[in-house]
Formats: C-alpha cells, structure tokens, sequence
C-alpha cells in the first residue's frame, strides 16, 4: 500500500488560533482528521507529525525513507531559511509536494523564497486546509505515474 507522510513545521500546532485572519480556524487535529478520511477513501496509508524544531524535521525525512512513498511538507517558516531541510529532502530521494495554507507569493517579500520548492515536485499553496486534500492527491498521482 502507498504510504505518504504529512510533515508539519514550527507553529502548525497553532493553527485555529494563530492568525486565524491568514491560516483560517481550522485546528490541525482538524486537518488530522480531515486527511485521515481522505487517505481512507484513496486507500493509503498516512503519518502525520509537526514540529517546532528543524533538526527533528530533519531526523523524520530521514525516518521516512524505506518507510514513506512521499512527503507533503509544510515546512512553516523554515521553507525560506532552511538549507538543512532542503538537503535532507535531496538525500533521501523521495518526491515532495511543498505545502502552505496561505499563499506564500501574495505576502511579505521573505516568503516568496523557497529552498523547498527547489527539490519539490510541485507546490500548492493558498487553499487554506483543503490544501492538504489537494496535495494527497497530488502525490498519489504523481506516484502512481512514475510506478
Ligand atoms: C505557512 C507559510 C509560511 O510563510 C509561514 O511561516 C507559516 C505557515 C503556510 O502554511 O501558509 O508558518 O507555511
């Protein structure tokens, strides 16, 4: 069965009550939940984990090879700083679907900047959490074409 992680960066855990004007209400137990049911219905197999800190961020794409068929990584704010992520993604050799809430090229001018996106297959961003729904099947089709 294919298996994708869903990896959450620094101050996810917040969602619902941070910035609710930029990120929306929606908890990310909710998103949890809401990409549970969809990974089900697509029957694959899904993790789902945050962190607030860039070297654990690192250990888990690590973890992820020979385990994960891809990841769906919102990387917060270490998308526009983190060489560190970038790297560890290019050293494991899995596809990964960039992800953001907001729409990161309609904000301030430091998040039009993506070391991610440069080792990413492709990048969602601006949908709020149906984001995450749309970058589930994003990456279930993009593994099931390069099968
Ligand atoms: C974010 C966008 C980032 O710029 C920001 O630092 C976040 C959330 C998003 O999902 O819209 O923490 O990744």
């Amino acid at each position: 069965m294919t298996s994708i992680l869903i990896l959450n960066g620094p101050n996810l855990n917040l969602l619902g009550t941070r910035q609710p004007d930029v990120y929306g209400r929606t908890t990310l137990s909710d998103i949890e939940a809401m990409c549970r049911a969809k990974a089900a219905a697509m029957s694959v197999a899904l993790a789902f984990a945050q962190s607030n800190s860039e070297g654990a961020m690192v250990d888990m794409i690590h973890a992820a090879k020979g385990t994960h068929d891809g990841i769906i990584l919102n990387a917060g704010a270490y998308t526009h700083t983190s060489i560190a992520l970038m790297d560890a993604v290019s050293s494991v050799e899995l596809p990964v679907v960039e992800l953001h809430l907001s729409n990161i090229h309609a904000r301030e001018e430091f998040r039009h900047t993506s070391y991610i996106a440069r080792v990413a297959v492709g990048v969602i961003c601006g949908f709020g959490a149906h984001g995450y729904e749309l970058a589930l099947e994003a990456m279930a089709a993009h593994l099931e074409a390069s099968a």
